[in-house]
């Protein structure tokens, strides 16, 4: 069984609609995988209620009482390692974690990292994606699933949906527009890279 292992550190709505797509299409059948683990490096993350509801095991890191990032990476990648399967490496999905990576644990997990970022990549990478776009005028705004690379919300393109800006856009209501996108592109994204 590929185990695919999902980091999150809020409201964890993508991790959710991928729950929800592995159960719904039968990956255990279909794929041979299924989502072993949520980790959160926030301890009142509330997607972990969701996780723990479905049975899933959950594990919260607290980044703040790491001495450094490397520390960090390196217990993150302890846990994450629990998920190997004998010749099935885990697959480590980010959703929503919202903690930059170092190159040691970028480069350790190469070709099966991904992360999902709420604007059209490669325009707006960082923080705060929904009101640069509605401040710099774009007509459509969108989502990116992308493999993580060393460089912050770079690496190769997996899949993107857009979305139109509306002219009494707030972030808010652009990001809720953006989001069920994200639900729909992140759990298929994945389907992809397990029947590859
Ligand atoms: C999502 O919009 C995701 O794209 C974004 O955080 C939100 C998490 O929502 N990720 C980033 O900004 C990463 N830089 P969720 O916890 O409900 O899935």
């Amino acid at each position: 069984m590929k185990n695919i292992v999902i980091l999150i550190s809020g409201g964890g709505s993508n991790m959710a609609a991928i729950v929800k797509t592995a159960q719904r299409d039968g990956w255990r059948e279909r794929l041979g995988a299924q989502v072993a683990a949520v980790i959160s490096n926030k301890l009142d993350a509330k997607g972990l209620v969701f996780a723990r509801e479905q049975g899933i095991a959950t594990e919260v890191l607290d980044h703040k009482a790491f001495a450094s990032r490397e520390e960090f990476d390196a217990a993150l990648a302890a846990v994450i390692d629990r998920f190997d399967a004998p010749g099935a490496p885990v697959l480590v999905v980010l959703a929503g974690f919202m903690r930059i990576l170092t190159p040691g644990f970028v480069n350790r997990y190469a070709g099966r990292l991904v992360n999902i970022h709420p604007s059209l990549l490669p325009a707006f990478p960082g923080l705060h994606t929904h009101q640069r776009a509605i401040d710099a005028g774009c007509q459509f705004a969108g989502v990116t699933v992308h493999q993580v690379t060393a460089e912050l919300d770079h690496g190769p393109i997996l899949a993107q949906a857009v979305v139109p800006v509306l002219p009494d856009d707030t972030a808010d209501t652009l990001a809720a527009r953006v989001l069920t996108q994200e639900h729909v592109i992140y759990p298929r994204a994945i389907a992809g890279l397990l029947q590859k």
